[in-house]
């Protein structure tokens, strides 16, 4: 298979909108798909704004800043990706959305084209299967913040071909990512980790074992965390967290994934973390 060309990434919130950073940054022309131009435009404002974070810090320069950008073609179509050979699905973690975009892929992309789905729960063999050329779907699980976090999860579908695998090791390392195989287990590795740690530290904070900064401080101190439990939740988003809690609980079949009351209640009230301006913490 021939190196890819145009990259698409569909979905432009925090990750796809990471996506497609690190993808233009590597050089490739890329089309940032959401359901309505403005959202697409938005995901490209953000990443202008993290481009002039990195020029401001001598780390880029503004012409190099702005060559990044220029590659970056925010769209409302899939249409646009008939000439992608590389699309990355990023949309919200939902299951039928998912399945219907990659069944809508189906008779755009190109026969070749690559699909790589950032899913950070669900099982790719299943989302494989809802594409006309399962071999080709793989998944490529990434980290928020994704400029900054180095690892990339690469999860093989039951269909996925070793040509597939190839070229998605390959792309993990043009866009300077580390990728570590994994099998499609839920929550594969990372996340079976991570949210049940957060999980756990959430039902100490509704428990009163400590505050919210104590479970933190606790955490960064005593186990080298960058950051407390807590407040990675409100980074990640507690409507996400609560979303891959419950398929780790029903996915796994066990109670012990149980998604702990306070993070329902916060979720229900609205409050889902940095990008809500309040979560567990409170933001300006
Ligand atoms: N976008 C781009 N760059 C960012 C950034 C962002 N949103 N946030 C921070 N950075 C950069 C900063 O510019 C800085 O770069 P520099 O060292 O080159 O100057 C560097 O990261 C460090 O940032 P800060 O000095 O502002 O702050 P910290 O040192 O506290 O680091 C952090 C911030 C990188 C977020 C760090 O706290 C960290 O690594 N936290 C853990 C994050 C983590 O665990 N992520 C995984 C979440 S789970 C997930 O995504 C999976 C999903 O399926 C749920």
């Amino acid at each position: 298979m021939s190196e890819p060309q145009y990259v698409g990434v569909i979905g432009s919130g925090t990750m796809g909108a990471g996506i497609a950073q690190v993808a233009a940054v590597a050089g490739f022309p890329v089309f940032l798909v959401d359901t309505a131009l403005e959202r697409a435009e938005a995901g490209r404002e953000r990443i202008r704004a993290d481009l002039r974070r990195l020029v401001d810090k001598a780390k880029l320069t503004a012409e190099e800043g702005e060559m990044i950008l220029s590659r970056i073609t925010p769209s409302e179509s899939l249409q646009d990706l008939q000439i992608a050979s590389y699309v990355i699905e990023a949309v919200f973690e939902n299951f039928d959305s998912k399945a219907e975009i990659l069944n809508d892929l189906g008779a755009v992309l190109p026969d070749d084209a690559v699909v790589a789905t950032n899913t950070s729960s669900i099982s790719i063999t299943r989302l494989a299967d809802c594409y006309a050329r399962p071999e080709q779907v793989i998944g490529m699980h990434f980290f928020n913040p994704v400029p900054v976090m180095t690892l990339i999860e690469l999860i093989r579908a039951d269909q996925t071909s070793d040509d597939t695998v190839k070229t998605a090791l390959a792309m993990a390392s043009r866009f300077g990512k580390t990728p570590i195989e994994v099998r499609d287990s839920p929550g594969f590795v990372a996340n079976r980790l991570l949210i049940s740690m957060i999980n756990e530290a959430i039902s100490l904070l509704e428990e009163k074992v400590a505050t919210r900064e104590a479970i933190d401080e606790t955490m960064k101190l005593g186990a080298g965390h960058p950051m407390g439990p807590l407040r990675l939740a409100d980074l990640i988003g507690l409507d996400v967290v609560l979303s891959i809690a419950e398929v780790l609980e029903k996915d796994l079949a066990d109670d012990k994934y149980q998604p702990a009351e306070l993070l329902r209640e916060l979720v229900a009230a609205g409050k889902l973390g940095r990008k809500s301006g309040e979560g567990i913490y409170e933001y300006q």
